[in-house]
């Protein structure tokens, strides 16, 4: 096997993160190739923290990590982030980081956009971002505005496209706010910020061809989850990149014939942050209990996630439409105290049952989750390494999944610690 896809299967924050750390082991390179650093993924490594936003997690590893093409990247975010590693004792330079020239970045502008936009006492609509800039810059690059890392060769151009964002959106900006932004400060920020990233930056869909070329084993890392996938999530309330596997190809340039194995992380129950419809969630001491023990509060933003039982329906869209071949379940330790645990396998929406996915399910729509509801196991399952010591509750609950699911789950993690998992398939090796 050399070349191994991680995406998220409900909406983030399902433990890529700690996935790819564990995998990253037997990978020459990790590569990120959509998102930006509205990701937050949290590794832990005998008890010391990593928190990565835009860095791929393979860095803590020491491995090569390339950010790709699709990324949307901050230039001022990502200097910090690479202080910040440094401070913790990684060691990053232009051996271990390579960022394409072809990515685009985001400015100061997209973020000061993006929070105006989620401002509702100016009465906008709230989708519930993480405020960092990441639809505004995506716009860009859609509507053929934006600034890539190739862009700073030739100063005067850079300025005149710095110029003429800032005067698209100052149109915008001046009616809401009765004032226009400056393009000059940032560009000035934004050019001395570049000197110090310049040596990172290179022609990433060579070197991906070059690595492959000698069937080096690389790791693409995925970031949010399917279902704020713009194309294929809950639109409106998605982020602005393709979040499905297919997207490690165009977001890295990588031939799609190289993508080979497809691992899906799931979550052993379901949460959200931000806004938009959530059918199996518990608003109510069930939700409470899941996110006080699985400790759910967003890493990047702080905010309270919304929890609720797994849900089948969902993670079987995510299979089919992201070609998965392999699933990771992870935080089953959260469950350890529950008498009952619940799977959804159905939706009832105006008495009509739904056994796939419905289109584009709307906050309004009153969808009631049909459950299997199973037996706890009520013991200890946090850092178990062996499926055959999970209590048998737990193993039902597994297997019961993986049937449901119909799709084989290959690791199970039992904690956060990076060797709190039971491998049941060698994926990558
Ligand atoms: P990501 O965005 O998908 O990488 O996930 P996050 O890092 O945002 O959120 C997952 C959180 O759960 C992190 O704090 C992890 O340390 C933690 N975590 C991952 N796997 C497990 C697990 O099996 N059990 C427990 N209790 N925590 C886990
Ligand atoms: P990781 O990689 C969870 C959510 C935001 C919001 C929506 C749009 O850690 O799993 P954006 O800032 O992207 O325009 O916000 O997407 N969101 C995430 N939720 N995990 C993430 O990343 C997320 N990245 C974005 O909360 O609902
Ligand atoms: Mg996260």
């Amino acid at each position: 096997m050399s070349n191994l896809v991680i995406v998220g299967t409900q909406w983030g924050d399902e433990g890529k993160g700690k996935i790819v750390d564990l995998l990253a082991s037997s990978a020459d390179a990790v590569v990120r190739f959509q998102g930006g650093h509205n990701a937050g993924h949290t590794l832990v490594i005998n008890k010391k923290i990593f928190k990565l936003s835009l860095l791929p997690s393979g860095i803590v590893r020491q491995k090569l990590s390339i950010i790709g093409n699709g990324v949307v990247v901050d230039p001022l975010h990502l200097e910090k982030e690479i202080r910040d590693i440094t401070n913790q004792g990684i060691d990053v330079n232009s051996s271990n980081l390579v960022i394409s020239s072809d990515s685009f970045l985001i400015l100061p502008i997209h973020k000061y956009i993006d929070t105006l936009r989620e401002d509702q006492k100016k009465g906008n609509k709230k989708i519930g971002t993480t405020g960092r800039g990441i639809g505004p810059a995506y716009e860009d690059k859609v509507s053929r505005r934006g600034i890539r890392f190739s862009d700073f060769k030739n100063s005067r151009e850079l300025e005149e496209k710095f110029i003429s964002i800032y005067n698209y959106h100052n149109v915008w900006i001046e009616k809401f706010e009765g004032k226009e932004i400056s393009y000059q400060n940032d560009f000035e920020t934004i050019l001395k910020c570049y000197e110090k990233l310049s040596k990172y930056i290179d022609n990433t869909w060579l070197l991906l061809k070059q690595l492959n070329d000698k069937k080096r084993k690389i790791l693409f890392e995925g970031a949010q989850g399917f279902y704020l996938d713009l194309d294929h999530g809950t639109y409106p309330f998605v982020t602005s990149s393709n979040t499905v596997a297919s997207n490690a190809s165009t977001g890295s340039g990588t031939n799609p014939n190289q993508l080979e194995k497809i691992l899906g992380i799931t979550k052993a129950y379901t949460t959200r942050v931000g806004n938009g419809p959530f059918p199996t969630e518990e608003n109510n001491e069930v939700g409470e209990k899941l996110g006080k023990i699985g400790n759910e509060f967003g890493t990047v933003t702080g905010r309270k996630r919304r929890c609720g039982w797994l849900d089948i329906v969902m993670l079987k869209k995510a299979i089919t439409i992201s070609g998965i071949n392999g699933l990771v379940l992870t935080k089953l330790d959260v469950l350890d105290s529950f008498t009952h645990v619940k799977i959804c396998t159905s939706y009832k929406i105006n008495n009509q049952i739904f056994e796939d996915y419905p289109s584009n399910i709307s906050g309004s729509q009153h969808v009631v989750p049909i459950y299997e509801t199973l037996k706890g196991w009520e013991e200890k399952t946090k850092g178990i390494t062996n499926f055959e010591d999970l209590p048998l509750n737990a193993q039902n609950f597994v297997k019961k999944i993986q049937l449901l699911a119909n799709c084989s789950i290959d690791i199970v993690s039992t904690g956060p610690e990076r060797d709190e998992n039971i491998i049941i398939n060698e994926v990558f090796n």
